[in-house]
C-alpha cells in the first residue's frame, strides 16, 4: 500500500495527481462489481447490518461523526472493481480509505480540516501491507476544489457521508443514546466553525453549496460510475428535513 498526504506546503497541492483507476482484477467486462452471484444476491437484503471492529473510530472526541469500516466496505465492494477508484469529498477520519485499502481499491479522501486528515495517515499507517498495491490519498482542502486535483473520466465511485447542513451546531439531547446522561449531553460536537465549513451552513445556503459540489465532480466519473450518499432525516426547527429530497433537488438544478 501507498499512503499520502496532501496539504497547502505540499508540491501537489492542487496538482493532478497520478492514482490507478483501472481493474485490476479478471472479472467480465459487463460485471459491476467482483462478487460473486451469490454474495450479490445477500446485498440485496433491504436492511444491512454491521458490527464495529477495534479499528472504528467510535470516540466522539476523536471525531463526532464517524462510519463503520464494514459498512463503507460494503458499498465499495458493491460498486467498484479491484483497481478502480474511489472518491470520499468528506473524508472526516479516513474510514472509506481504511475500507479502500482493504479491498485493494484506490481511494482519495478529501476533508476541511489537518486534525482529521493527520488522523486518516495514522489509520492508515497502522495497517501499512507491502502486498497490497493500492494507494490511498489524503487531502487537507475544501471539496470545492476536488476536480483541480482529479483528472476527468477516472473515478467509479463516489462514496461519501457529508456534513449535513448545520445540524451540529446545536446541543446535544442524547434521544437516541441509551445513556443520556453520558458527557456528550449538552455539548456542541462539530467539526469546525471555520466558515467554508459546510456544517456551519444554513439549509439553503447549504444546498446549494453542495449542489455546486456535486455538478463540479461529474466530469471526474467514468461512464456508469455510481454515487452514494450516506443521508438521514432529521427534525429542525419542528420541520422534517428529507435529505434524499435535497439532494435530489439541488443535483437536479
Ligand atoms: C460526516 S463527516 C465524515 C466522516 C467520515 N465518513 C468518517 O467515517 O470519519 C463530514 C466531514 O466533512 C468535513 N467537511 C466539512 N466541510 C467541508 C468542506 N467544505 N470540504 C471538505 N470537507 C469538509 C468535516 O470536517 C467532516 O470531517
Amino acid at each position: 500500500m501507498k499512503t499520502m498526504v496532501v496539504q497547502e506546503n505540499s508540491p501537489l497541492y492542487r496538482q493532478k495527481i497520478q492514482i490507478g483507476h483501472t481493474r485490476t482484477c479478471n472479472c467480465k467486462a459487463t460485471h459491476i462489481n467482483c462478487l460473486t452471484a451469490k454474495e450479490w444476491l445477500k446485498c440485496q437484503l433491504g436492511v444491512w447490518q454491521f458490527t464495529y471492529e477495534s479499528r472504528d473510530v467510535r470516540d466522539k472526541k476523536v471525531h463526532p461523526a464517524t462510519f463503520p469500516i464494514a459498512l463503507s466496505k460494503k458499498v465499495i465492494e458493491l460498486f467498484t472493481h479491484q483497481g478502480e477508484l474511489v472518491l470520499d469529498p468528506f473524508v472526516g477520519s479516513g474510514t472509506t480509505l481504511v475500507a479502500a485499502n482493504d479491498l485493494n481499491r484506490n481511494a482519495i479522501g478529501f476533508d476541511l480540516q489537518q486534525s482529521y486528515i493527520d488522523l486518516c495517515e495514522k489509520r492508515l499507517k497502522a495497517q501499512a501491507n507491502l502486498f497490497n498495491k493500492a494507494q490511498q490519498i489524503a487531502i487537507q482542502d475544501d471539496a470545492r476544489n476536488i476536480y483541480k486535483y482529479i483528472e476527468q473520466e477516472t473515478i467509479s465511485l463516489i462514496w461519501t457521508s457529508p456534513p449535513y447542513a448545520n445540524l451540529l451546531n446545536r446541543r446535544r439531547k442524547n434521544k437516541s443514546r441509551r445513556d443520556r446522561n453520558n458527557e456528550q449531553l449538552g455539548k456542541i460536537e462539530q467539526y469546525s466553525q471555520d466558515p467554508r465549513d459546510l456544517g456551519t451552513m444554513a439549509l439553503e445556503e447549504y444546498t446549494e453549496a453542495m449542489g455546486d459540489i456535486y455538478e463540479s465532480l461529474l466530469p471526474l466519473l467514468k461512464p456508469k460510475a455510481h454515487c452514494v450518499i450516506n443521508v438521514p432525516d432529521m427534525w429542525w426547527e419542528e420541520r422534517s428535513i428529507n435529505y434524499f429530497f435535497l439532494y435530489g433537488h439541488a443535483m437536479l438544478n
